[in-house]
């Protein structure tokens, strides 16, 4: 490699060869822009020696990809999709699965997202026949999920009555109810390199693959379906969109809502 001026391609390669992240699945003028950005901030002119400076100590390296895989989340995100999860798609799983239901919320951030599920599923009396598996690339945001505590912030789509049942204020925060917090497996994972979890009834990947280039997306589309129970529903975030359901056995359900043929 000539390393005396480097291009993104460049920086993308040493940058995989380090961190196992591939940037290349990442859609390249949004991702190059976000890394620009922070090269600026840190007074870095170009790639190489704004990678020696994030080589330099582990801890930056690892806080630079958590600044790249953006966690940005709350309870209830998109209220529509939650609103009809909780009175259609659940009741319609656990009526065609009495024996329980598996969910995967995957690049599940600080645990909002499975969280919200588990909400549902106590409402419904269907949290103990739950497994619900949440898994995010990023292992710091997953220790910081399995503490349960939130901040006002991520809670403001939280009704007031939903609040008080199953969060406890502690200081300025918020620590969802133990036996919530127990309920959610948290597991480190790359959606691009590792396998997908099996024999899913429901799986929410929102906010996540709007990241990716068409190609990963599909690739990741594939590994949904192949790992959804037949009748099973694949959730996206808002701004995502799947050009040929069809092509993956999925049905657009509602809004961003897919059910699995
Ligand atoms: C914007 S958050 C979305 C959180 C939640 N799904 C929501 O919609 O509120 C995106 C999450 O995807 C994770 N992520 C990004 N790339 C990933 C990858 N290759 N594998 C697994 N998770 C990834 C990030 O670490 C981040 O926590």
């Amino acid at each position: 490699m000539n390393t005396d001026a480097w291009d993104y391609d460049h920086f993308k390669k040493a940058f995989f060869a380090r961190t196992g992240l591939n940037l290349d699945c990442y859609k390249d003028k949004q991702m190059e822009r976000r890394i620009k950005q922070i090269m600026q901030r840190e007074k870095k002119p170009c790639f190489k020696s704004f990678f020696t400076h994030l080589s330099s100590q582990a801890q930056m390296m690892d806080r630079f990809r958590q600044y790249l895989t953006i966690n940005t989340s709350e309870f209830f995100r998109d209220s529509k999709i939650f609103k009809c999860l909780e009175e259609d798609v659940l009741p319609q799983l656990l009526k065609n699965y009495p024996r329980g239901l598996k969910v995967w919320s995957a690049g599940c951030s600080m645990g909002a997202e499975p969280l919200s599920i588990a909400i549902l599923l106590h409402r419904l009396h269907a949290l103990r026949r739950a497994e619900i598996i949440a898994t995010d690339i990023d292992g710091e945001v997953l220790k910081e999920a399995q503490k349960g505590l939130f901040n006002q912030q991520y809670l403001s789509k939280v009704p007031e009555g939903l609040r008080q049942r199953y969060f406890e204020a502690e200081g300025p925060h918020y620590r969802v109810r133990e036996a919530l917090r127990k309920a959610v497996i948290y597991r480190k994972h790359n959606l691009l390199t590792d396998r997908p979890i099996p024999g899913r009834h429901l799986i929410l990947c929102r906010n996540v693959f709007i990241y990716f280039k068409a190609e990963t997306q599909q690739f990741l589309l594939e590994g949904f379906s192949n790992n959804l129970q037949p009748g099973g529903f694949l959730v996206i975030g808002a701004a995502e969109y799947i050009s040929d359901p069809g092509r993956y056995s999925l049905q657009r359900y509602q809004n961003t809502i897919f059910r699995k043929q």
